[in-house]
């Protein structure tokens, strides 16, 4: 199994080498050769554990990996889940699902593939002998989930920037507060832009880079893509024969299209037979806009109850056009072109998949998660009350509940009346909470970022 970059001006990876590349050279993102048909393979790991099913599934994408090391990988990322099912399917009733994917350690799903991406970068760390300096820029959960990953991992040591202000006290709490000697959480003044600017910059000055090896904890990583793979299967198998057979609709609440992306990439494997995807949206909608002109065009990101979904350049959209492209790496990288200097690209039609969208706006949201509480007494975060818009009428609806309601209080709050809680967010309340602050520039995350990687990590503080 090699790896190929969408834009074809990269020699091809291994699994191991496109998980420590991230992003391929020439700019563009790592997808495998060819897919695995796994259309006869499915119904045989019905009985499989939820740590045993990601274990055979990639170790058809990371082969030279043994099958007994993705098992070991598997179960100790997945048995850091307080969930004995690690992503139930819970039934509100015979035409609606929900796929609860907030049982891991940060309470979204991204540790679905953060636990995971951290053991592998361990493994790195192992078989190189070199000490990895992780640098990522979040706007709240995907900085959480990376740190959580990452945790107390001997040879990683993390860093985190996020925008003062800017991210929920909860998912702050999260990341500033784990008392980690290999965490950083750094607190920088502006926008998530500002933030990410500095961290693409540092990754720009490549004697810095080396000097640290550092390496990147984005959504492009394809350990991740496949890692949500993995549970599209599980859920598929976890329907009642009845629902399957009615046709079934995964709901996927969605910003940067990885989520999506990973179900729909389990179909052109053969799996999920009849299954249609709905890309659902919040007011910033540019998928939905695509998905329904065929025109991608880029717009003003508004700031909005579903926070984690406030997003205008969804990052994963190139592997799906790799494919609508025809496996064209030349035509994407004329498209991704396009886009970068106009903002636009024009198929000229809706291309023609199982894919198909929605998009509701901030008084939608509230209205969706009252409802959603009022008809099945089961209380939802507000990205997944995107989800639960419109639901279809024609299928089985499986919704993606992307994070646990107790992460964003004051909205779920305001719309059902339920103050929703977790344990491990109620503790994160009285930890001591150290903000180290620096300035959104390059100078400044570096003198840190060197400091804090050659003094021992207790006295690597901020001023
Ligand atoms: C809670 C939540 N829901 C949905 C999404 C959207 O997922 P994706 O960016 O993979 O489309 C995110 C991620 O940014 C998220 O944190």
């Amino acid at each position: 199994m090699r790896y190929i970059s969408t834009r074809g001006q990269t020699p091809s990876h291994s699994f191991t080498e496109a998980v420590a590349a991230g992003l391929a050279a020439d700019g563009g993102l790592f997808l495998p050769e060819s897919l695995p048909d796994l259309s006869t393979r499915v119904t045989g790991w019905a009985g499989l554990g939820y740590a045993q099913l990601a274990a055979e599934f990639f170790h058809l994408f990371g082969p030279e990996i043994p099958l007994d090391e993705w098992q070991a990988l598997t179960s100790e990322a997945y048995g850091r889940f307080d969930h004995p099912e690690v992503a139930p399917v819970v039934r509100l009733d015979d035409r609606t699902f929900v796929l609860e994917l907030f049982h891991g350690p940060t309470l979204a799903f991204k540790d679905f593939a953060l636990q995971l991406l951290g053991l592998l970068y361990r493994r790195q760390v192992a078989r190189t002998g070199q000490h990895l300096a992780v640098l990522g820029a979040t706007s709240g959960d995907t900085g959480s989930a990376a740190i959580h990953g990452c945790l107390g991992q001997s040879g990683i040591t993390i860093f985190i920037l996020y925008p003062d202000g800017r991210v929920a006290p909860l998912q702050e709490r999260q990341m500033a507060c784990t008392g980690a000697d290999n965490v950083h959480a750094l607190c920088v003044p502006g926008t998530f832009d500002d933030a990410q600017r500095v961290v693409k910059e540092a990754f720009g000055d490549a004697g810095f880079a080396r000097e640290v090896n550092l390496s990147a904890v984005n959504s492009i990583n394809i350990a991740r893509v496949l890692a949500q793979c993995v549970y599209y299967l599980w859920a598929w198998l976890r329907l009642p024969d009845a629902a399957r057979a009615a046709g079934v609709e995964f709901v996927v609440p969605t910003g940067n299209f990885g989520n999506v992306l990973a179900g729909w990439l389990v179909q052109q494997m053969g799996a999920l037979p009849g299954v249609r995807f709905r890309v659902a949206t919040n007011q910033n909608d540019i998928l939905h806009r695509f998905f329904t002109t065929g025109e991608y065009e880029e717009g003003e990101v508004r700031a909005s109850h579903a926070p984690s979904m406030d997003i205008q350049a969804a990052s994963n959209f190139e592997r799906f056009l790799y494919y609508v492209l025809g496996e064209d790496a030349a035509r994407t990288r004329a498209a991704m072109a396009e886009m970068k200097s106009s903002g636009h690209l024009s198929l000229g039609h809706v291309p023609a998949t199982t894919l198909c969208s929605s998009r509701v706006d901030d008084q939608g949201i509230v209205q969706t998660l009252a409802h959603v509480w009022q008809q099945y007494g089961y209380v939802v975060d507000p990205h997944t009350a995107c989800g639960f818009f419109g639901l279809a009428s024609d299928r089985v609806s499986v919704v993606l509940a992307t994070a646990h309601p107790a992460k964003f209080p004051e909205v779920v709050q305001e719309a059902s009346g339920v103050e929703p809680v977790h344990p491990s967010l109620e503790a994160l309340k009285s930890k001591p909470l150290v903000r180290r602050r620096l300035a959104a520039d390059l100078g400044a995350v570096e003198e840190y970022m060197r400091r804090a990687l050659t003094v021992p990590p207790s006295i690597a503080v901020a001023p």
